[in-house]
C-alpha cells in the first residue's frame, strides 16, 4: 500500500492512484449515503477531505461514532475535487479506527485561547496554530545549521553544567546532589560545596559563549546551538526560564564583521522562513498577524539601520515623554525603547553598538573612550533585542582590570584568562535567542508559545 502524508498527497501531479493516509479527525459531517472526514496528520497546515460511502465496511459501527481526534487510517482513491481551495478529495474504500476520543476531549473544533492551550501543552501541537509553530521551529532550526555549515563554523556542543557566570547576572539554577536537609556546613557555617557531586558550586549555563571562545581560539569559526537557562524572575512575553540560543563565535572578528555576519544569519534565516514554510506563514498571515509577510519581505530585502548608543539615546531622549522609564546616557534600554527605535524610528531591524560598559558583561572588547564598550544588540519589530553581543576583550591586562572592576574572581576563570595568554587574537560572536526567531517569523505575541513545553517563573509542567 501507498502511504503518504497530506503533504505529499497534495503534490501529486494526478488524481487517480489509491493511497493510504494516516491522521486524526477534524470533523466528521454526515449526509444520507457518506460521511465528509475532514483529517490531519501534521505534516503540513492542510487537512485532506475524505469521502467515506456508507458502502464500506464498518460505516455503521465506525466512520459514523468517529470524534473529534480519532484516529485513522484511510485507504481509497485520489480524486480532483470539486470543493474551491483543495486539489484532491479520497474517495475512501476502507476507513479504519484506532483510537476514538470521550466527549471530554479538551481540544473540539472551536478556538481556544493560548493561554488555556499552554495548560494543555502536551496537546497542543494538534492545534493548526500550535502545529504550525512547531514545523516552522523544525525549520529553522535546519535554517541555523544550514547558514553556519554552508559559511564556515563548525558546530560545537558546549556543556549544559557549568561553573563559570557568563552574563555575570546571578540567575543561575544551582545543580546540586547535596541533601537539602542535611546540607554539609563549613566551618565559616556556609554550605560546604567541595562535598558537591562536582566538588564545587555547579549550575546550569546561562550561555555557551565562554566555552565557544575556547573553541573559535582552536578552529577559527564555531557555533553552539542549544538550550540555556536563566532563573530570572521575568514575566514577560519575550522571556523563557529555558530557551535556546544561537551562537556563533569567529577568531580575527572585530565588531563590524559580528554585525555584518549577524545581519546576514537574520536576513537568510527570515528569506528561508518565506521560502520554505510559506503555507503555514500564510497562514500565521491571515489568522495571527496580518503585518508578518509585509514585515518578513521588508527584512529579507533591506540592510539594517546601525546607530551608536550615544546616537540612540540622543534620538530617544526627545521622546522621553512617551516612556514609563525615562532614557539618559547611561541607562539600560528598556524594551519600549528598543521597539521605539526599530518600529517608529528607522521602521526597519536596527543594531545599537558601543553601550556604556557599566550596563554590559565583563568579557567586552573596552573602547578607547575607556567609558564604552564593543557591544551590539540587534532590535527587530514586534520584540525588541533578538541579538546580543559584541567584540570580546582580547587583552589580557584589560580583562584583568575588569573583571576586579565587577568583583570576579580571575583564578575561578583561569582557563578563559589563559586564551588571552597564549595566541591571543580579536574576536567576537554574538546570542540569539532562538524563540524570539520564531516569534519574528509567525508573528505569535507569546514566547510561551513557540517552544514545545515552555518553562517559566511557577511552572515546569510536563
Ligand atoms: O544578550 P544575552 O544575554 O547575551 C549572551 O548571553 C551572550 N553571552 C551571547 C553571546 O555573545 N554569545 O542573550 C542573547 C540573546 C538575547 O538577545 C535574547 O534574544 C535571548 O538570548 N535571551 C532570551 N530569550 C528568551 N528568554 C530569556 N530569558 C532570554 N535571555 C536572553
Ligand atoms: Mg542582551
Amino acid at each position: 500500500m501507498n502511504t503518504i502524508s497530506i503533504k505529499e498527497l497534495l503534490r501529486l501531479e494526478k488524481a487517480g492512484n489509491t493511497v493510504q493516509i494516516n491522521g486524526w479527525l477534524r470533523t466528521r459531517r454526515d449526509s444520507k449515503t457518506f460521511s465528509f472526514l475532514e483529517i490531519y496528520d501534521g505534516s503540513c497546515i492542510a487537512t485532506i477531505q475524505v469521502i467515506a460511502p456508507d458502502s464500506i465496511e464498518g460505516y455503521d459501527t465506525v466512520v459514523v461514532k468517529m470524534a473529534t481526534g480519532a484516529s485513522v487510517s484511510v485507504t481509497g482513491v485520489v480524486q480532483e475535487s470539486p470543493g474551491k481551495g483543495q486539489r484532491f478529495e479520497i474517495l475512501a474504500q476502507s476507513v479504519v479506527m484506532f483510537g476514538n476520543t470521550p466527549a471530554e476531549y479538551p481540544l473540539q473544533k472551536k478556538r481556544h485561547s493560548f493561554e488555556f492551550l499552554r495548560e494543555i501543552s502536551h496537546l497542543r501541537a494538534r492545534t493548526n496554530t500550535i502545529g504550525a509553530v512547531m514545523r516552522v521551529r523544525s525549520a529553522m532550526s535546519y535554517a541555523v545549521h544550514t547558514f553556519f555549515q554552508e559559511n564556515g563554523f563548525f558546530y560545537v556542543h558546549t556543556p549544559i553544567i557549568s561553573t563559570s557566570d557568563c552574563e555575570g547576572a546571578g540567575s543561575i539554577f544551582h545543580v546540586t546532589t547535596l541533601d537539602y536537609d542535611k546540607m554539609p556546613r563549613n566551618p565559616e557555617g556556609g554550605v560546604d560545596f567541595t562535598k558537591d557531586f562536582f566538588a564545587r558550586q555547579a549550575g546550569l549555563t546561562v550561555s555557551g559563549q565562554l566555552e565557544g571562545e575556547a573553541f573559535a581560539l582552536s578552529l577559527g569559526k564555531v557555533y553552539t546551538f542549544g538550550p540555556t537557562f536563566r532563573a530570572e524572575n521575568s514575566n514577560t512575553p519575550r522571556h523563557l526560564a529555558e530557551f535556546w540560543m544561537v551562537e556563533p563565535e569567529a577568531a580575527f572578528f572585530r565588531l563590524p564583521d559580528d554585525m555584518d555576519l549577524a545581519e546576514k544569519f537574520v536576513r537568510y534565516c527570515v528569506r528561508y522562513a518565506l521560502e520554505k514554510c510559506s503555507d503555514d506563514i500564510a497562514f500565521f498571515n491571515e489568522r495571527i498577524e496580518t503585518q508578518l509577510l509585509a514585515r518578513l519581505e521588508l527584512i529579507a530585502s533591506n540592510s539594517f539601520e546601525r546607530l551608536s548608543y550615544t546616537d540612540a539615546v540622543n534620538i530617544l531622549q526627545k521622546h522621553n515623554d512617551t516612556f514609563e522609564y525615562k532614557v539618559s546616557w547611561g541607562s539600560d534600554l528598556q524594551s519600549e525603547h528598543e521597539r521605539y527605535l526599530t518600529e517608529k524610528v528607522f521602521n526597519r531591524p536596527v543594531i545599537v553598538y558601543d553601550y556604556p560598559k557599566e550596563i554590559k558583561a565583563f568579557y567586552m572588547h573596552l573602547n578607547d573612550d575607556g567609558k564604552t564598550v564593543r557591544a551590539m544588540d540587534l532590535l527587530v519589530p514586534g520584540i525588541g533585542e533578538l541579538i546580543g553581543g559584541s567584540e570580546r576583550e582580547e587583552r589580557y591586562d584589560v580583562l584583568i582590570n575588569r573583571m576586579g572592576e565587577v568583583g570576579l574572581d580571575p583564578a575561578s576563570y583561569w582557563w578563559y584568562l589563559d586564551l588571552r595568554k597564549y595566541g591571543s587574537t580579536p574576536h567576537a560572536g554574538f546570542g540569539l535567542g532562538f524563540e524570539r526567531l520564531l516569534l519574528l517569523v509567525t508573528g505569535m505575541q507569546n514566547i510561551r508559545d513557540v517552544i514545545p513545553f515552555p518553562r517559566y517563573p511557577g511552572n515546569a509542567e510536563f
